[in-house]
């Protein structure tokens, strides 16, 4: 109790398995308006070409609960971010960051040689995040995305190099 009141919260990077797919999904419905499903999440999962990285907190006062995920795709030479989020209650903390990074280092050791993923232009936190690790844009596609009370966004496309 001690340490979760007093310090920053110590956490673990792990492959995702099928049995994270409840909470990633829980986690996945607080940071996007429109939630992907546990079923989704398994169904994506269970292909080959698919993998992620979940973050989970060791020193919380009950279990280890999930405060961040990846979710990737590599297929044919090309990796792609296919989600990510993290909690807010540990947001800035380099968690992010710390997901991507797997993210890529895996989609280098499968051989792709290239990263992309697809940004709302409106999300300054993330494409802060993917400008730092390298990522620049590389296309638009406008009116994109769709927000619940139906006004229409950008999506800009970004790649990072994995050369
Ligand atoms: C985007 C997101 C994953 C970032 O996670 P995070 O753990 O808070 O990010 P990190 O602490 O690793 O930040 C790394 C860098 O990203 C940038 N960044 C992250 N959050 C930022 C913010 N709120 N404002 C400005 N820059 C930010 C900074 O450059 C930061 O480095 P710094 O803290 O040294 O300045 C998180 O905000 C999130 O889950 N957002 C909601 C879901 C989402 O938008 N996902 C992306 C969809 S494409």
């Amino acid at each position: 109790m001690l340490k979760y009141l007093t310090g920053n919260p110590e956490c673990e990077l792990l492959p995702m398995v099928s049995g994270d797919c409840r909470d990633v999904a829980s986690l996945h419905a607080l940071r996007f308006p429109l939630p992907w499903g546990q079923g989704e999440f398994a169904s994506l999962l269970s292909q080959d070409s698919v993998f992620g990285f979940v973050m989970r907190q060791t020193n919380a006062w009950a279990g280890k609960p999930l405060v961040g995920f990846v979710l990737s795709r590599e297929a044919a030479g090309e990796g792609e971010i296919l989600t990510i989020a993290v909690s807010e209650k540990v947001g800035r903390l380099g968690l992010g960051w710390r997901l991507m990074q797997a993210a890529l280092n895996e989609t280098r050791l499968r051989g792709a040689e290239a990263m992309f993923l697809e940004v709302d232009s409106a999300n300054s936190p993330a494409i802060a995040l993917y400008r730092k690790l390298g990522f620049d844009k590389v296309g638009e596609r406008p009116a994109y995305y769709t927000a619940q009370d139906g006004t229409r966004s950008t999506a800009l496309v970004m790649r990072c190099n994995l050369g």
